[in-house]
């Protein structure tokens, strides 16, 4: 059987979606006008399904600490820090976080997709356990299957059955790692993050929260869901990344356990990948003090979250359960989401496209994302383009 055989079927579903004009990936953004607005084919499109919750991608001390870092420390690093060192400006990101964090220590990836494979791959091993909550994100099922651990899966956001599940590992409790998110990436819910604290607790196992959508959005300061949940001083490894309110690339844990600096050595996806790049930390520490120093930005973000989600459901749509920057519409089928996203693009609305098997539960969805940048007039202009798909009486098919 030849290499790409296994591709065939892969092929027809695009040639398929191709043929009907979808295909994400081939819309390309000629202009980026601002964090909530690019040219597309010569037209103007309002960008809601980005993950910039803070709108900080154009930040001008952001843009200055980008280009200041590349003409004195040049375009890459060309290496890992473990073969070719540490620029200072890795090292001052860190230092930055675990104050932030007020925490022990603080490694940084390359990516949030790196950082969940170093740092499952790097602290478990053939032998240990992960459960891991159904609904996790793919890099952590991906990081859980590079560790060689067993992988058990317990029912999204139910503290009752992660205790069944650790009470049946016996004597292994203690050398489990439990990871869950703190905003789930599909439909914006919130982990119940104290009442899995007091289930590890009683086992003696590790929590891991991967932050990525939650950094910046929960919590008084802006640290995430545990902060939120009053947790923080409790969670074993926070995991996030420098792509969505920080606006660049990148990833990180924070922890308390003086040990989290061997992590660097044992993982893999830290030893063997290329540092980030000098204007990349730049710019995350700038937008760090953006996110530190202008709250104002965190309460726009969930003011414009309210706003859409209430135009929504004004509308008749189903949505996720609660308001949150991530707002999932659910369609009743493959071909109705199709249809609307199309519509939606037509109408100069962007906002991504979950089919399954992507989706936690098997649905077809609209995934929004709303961002601190968005004017109120933007969101009313993305209920305006919702309002034309009239929930629920769209019959057309796809070819
Ligand atoms: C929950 C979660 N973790 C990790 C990642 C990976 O982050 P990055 O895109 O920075 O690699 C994502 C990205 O969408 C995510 O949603």
């Amino acid at each position: 059987m030849a290499i790409f055989d296994k591709f065939q079927e892969l092929a027809q579903t695009r040639r398929m979606l191709q043929d009907s004009g979808i295909d994400s990936i081939h819309v390309v953004m000629d202009e980026i006008v601002s964090p909530t607005e690019a040219i597309v084919n010569g037209r103007s499109m309002i960008l809601a399904g980005t993950n910039n919750y803070l709108g900080l991608t154009f930040d001008s001390t952001c843009i200055e600490a980008a280009c200041d870092a590349a003409r004195k420390q040049g375009t890459g690093t060309t290496g890992s820090r473990v073969a070719n060192g540490s620029y200072s400006n890795h090292v001052e990101l860190e230092r930055e976080l675990a104050d932030f964090f007020d925490c022990h220590g603080v490694i940084v990836f390359s990516t949030g997709y790196v950082a969940n494979l170093g740092m499952l791959a790097g602290l478990t091993q053939p032998g240990d356990a992960l459960l891991i909550d159904a609904d996790c994100h793919a890099s952590i099922y991906d990081g859980c299957r590079l560790s060689g651990a067993d992988i058990f899966r317990f029912r999204h956001d139910d503290p009752q059955d992660l205790e069944k599940r650790l009470r049946r590992l016996g004597d292994r409790a203690s050398n489990t790692v439990i990871v869950v998110e703190g905003i789930y990436s599909m439909f914006g819910d919130r982990a119940p993050l104290a009442e899995f604290v007091e289930v590890k607790n009683r086992y003696g196992a590790y929590l891991l929260v991967d932050e990525a959508h939650s950094l910046g959005v929960l919590g008084q300061h802006g640290r995430g869901r545990a902060e939120e949940a009053g947790v923080l001083d409790k969670v074993d490894f926070i995991v996030g990344t420098f792509s969505k309110s920080l606006g660049a690339i990148g990833g990180y844990c924070a922890s308390n356990h003086p040990e989290l600096d061997l992590v660097r050595y044992a993982a893999r996806p830290y030893v063997f990948t290329a540092s980030p790049s000098p204007s990349t930390i730049a710019s995350t520490r700038a937008a760090l003090e953006q996110l530190r120093s202008r709250p104002e930005l965190r309460h726009r973000l969930w003011e414009n979250a309210g706003r859409l989600y209430e135009g929504l459901q004004g509308l008749g749509f189903e949505l996720s359960p609660e308001p949150s920057p991530i707002i999932a519409v659910r369609l009743s089928s493959r071909e109705q989401a199709v249809m609307s996203w199309l519509e939606l693009i037509e109408r100069g609305v962007y906002v991504n496209l979950v089919l399954p098997p992507g989706t936690p539960d098997g649905g077809s969805l609209l995934r929004c994302s709303v961002s601190a940048g968005h004017t109120s007039q933007q969101i009313d202009s993305i209920c305006e383009a919702f309002k034309a798909l009239q929930p629920g009486q769209q019959t057309a098919e796809i070819a």
